[in-house]
């Protein structure tokens, strides 16, 4: 018999699969008391039990997106909307075209005149701003500490802006691209400041690989240098792991 352990904030899974089920059990609860809740996604490895299982869900008629808003965290730079490798076609895949959801937003990664770029960074504040707000975001934890694509260096009132991607960042990446060349040296990520702004956050880890970020980001200091890290300043904040990501806590 496996059992989940939840402390105040932290929610330690005995694996990915009940992990995943914890989260999407958080969503559920979420989008059952506010229909039209607005939900802030993550794209990664991480999320995509959770995104398995609101599926399921959907199918067995316990949820309905439809008045639900979603604004992912980030997108790809430059980056079409329509090519495999985009986040938005990775939405689409693996969760999208399987539910009901009307409104859905990731950023936008199509090149333009920084203006350009930056127009649509504002626009897409803006969005968030006018659908009330994020209820309740999703956060999974890159490698080298980043949320959304918030790199080291990101500070906590940043928003939503071209990033340059940290090289580890790039490596990670580059299988899913066939190649270190092919992975973009930007991003469009939503900031620290937009990400703490949400009302609740959820930010979750899976497997040994991320144990040693999920310590320093935890346990460490507060500091840009580690950007998962500002999320502790969140009166909201809730860890999601699996024992793996959890073994040096
Ligand atoms: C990408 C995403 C992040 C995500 C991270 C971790 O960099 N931009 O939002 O948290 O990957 O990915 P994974 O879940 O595959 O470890």
């Amino acid at each position: 018999m496996t059992s989940t352990i939840s402390a105040s904030k932290v929610t330690i899974a005995p694996d990915y699969a009940h992990l995943c089920e914890s989260v999407a059990d958080r969503i559920s609860a979420r989008v059952q008391a506010k229909p039209n809740a607005v939900l802030g996604l993550a794209t990664g490895s991480t999320p995509l039990g959770v995104y398995k299982s609101l599926v399921q869900r959907f199918q067995d008629g316990a949820l309905d997106f439809s008045g639900v808003t979603c604004f992912n965290l980030d997108e790809y730079y430059p980056m079409s909307a329509t090519s495999p490798h985009s986040y938005h076609s990775f939405m689409q895949e693996h969760l999208f075209r399987h539910v009901n959801c009307r409104r859905w937003l990731v950023p936008n990664g199509q090149a333009g005149s920084d203006a350009q770029v930056a127009e649509t960074c504002r626009e897409y504040e803006a969005q968030i701003a006018e659908a009330g707000g994020i209820d309740l975001q999703i956060l999974g934890i890159g490698r080298t500490g980043h949320i959304g694509f918030n790199e080291p260096g990101s500070p906590p009132d940043s928003r939503t802006r071209l990033v340059s991607l940290a090289p580890q960042t790039r490596e990670d990446a580059a299988e899913s691209f066939g190649g270190l060349t092919h992975v973009p040296h930007q991003a469009v990520s939503i900031g620290v400041g937009t990400i703490l702004e949400a009302r609740e956050i959820v930010l979750m880890a899976s497997g040994a690989a991320k144990a040693e970020i999920v310590r320093a980001a935890w346990t460490g200091s507060v500091t840009e240098h580690l950007p998962a890290s500002w999320v502790r300043t969140h009166r909201n904040i809730h860890l999601y792991l699996d024992t793996d990501a959890a073994s040096l806590l």
